[in-house]
């Protein structure tokens, strides 16, 4: 049984978050971007880790910023070789529920138009298409679809939510044990 870990990131964890970063989404923040986030207190960023003899190896990334009683997902990635085992749903889960701890109400977040993969992920957890930003992207010009989530702050969200981290952590129990 392989250990994983989630916690907030730290400073000593920036070039290791970097590396993953650039495999995951082609670079979208540089070092001091991640020690921005690491010093905002309107920042959540956190770390996926696999255990292994006591060295941790970063393999997933999330994080939300806090702005008045909205959640903004930044960004959301797992390294490639760890696809499809519900992580990337593990680290989405644990950032809404921090988002509710917070007392926040809505949940945004901006994708690329052609990322189903992403779109699926986040309409599995309620968020709807609000609309689209033309030329979102600086480096490739695409599109990105606004996704939205209100009600975050409703007990029915907070049933749903540990409907689905029952799931996903029952999921993952077959490879993983999470502590
Ligand atoms: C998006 C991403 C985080 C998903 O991580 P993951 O750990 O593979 O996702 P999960 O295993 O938790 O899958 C959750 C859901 O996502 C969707 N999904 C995941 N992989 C998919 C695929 N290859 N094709 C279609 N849907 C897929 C499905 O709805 C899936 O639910 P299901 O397993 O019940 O069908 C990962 O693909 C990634 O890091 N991509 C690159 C970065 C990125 O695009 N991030 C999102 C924008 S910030």
């Amino acid at each position: 049984m392989k250990l994983l870990k989630i916690q907030p990131a730290i400073a000593e964890n920036i070039p290791e978050i970097v590396a993953l970063d650039q495999l995951c989404f082609n670079g979208i923040w540089s070092e001091d971007g991640y020690r921005r986030e690491i010093n905002s207190d309107k920042s959540i960023l956190l770390t996926l880790s696999l255990v292994n003899n006591s060295e941790l190896k970063i393999i997933g990334i999330g994080c939300l910023w806090s702005i008045l009683e909205e959640a903004h997902i930044t960004l959301l990635g797992i390294h490639p070789d760890y696809h499809r085992q519900s992580l990337g749903s593990l680290l989405l889960y644990t950032l809404l529920k921090d988002a509710v701890n917070r007392q926040l109400e809505r949940a945004t977040l901006e994708v690329v138009t052609g990322n189903q993969v992403a779109i699926n992920l986040y309409e599995k957890f309620g968020f709807k298409v609000a609309g689209t930003r033309k030329n979102y992207y600086p480096k490739t010009g695409e599109d990105a679809l606004i996704l939205w989530r209100n009600g975050i702050d409703k007990p029915e969200y907070t049933t749903e939510l540990e409907d689905w981290g029952n799931r996903i952590r029952d999921h993952i129990s077959q490879q993983y044990l999470l502590y």
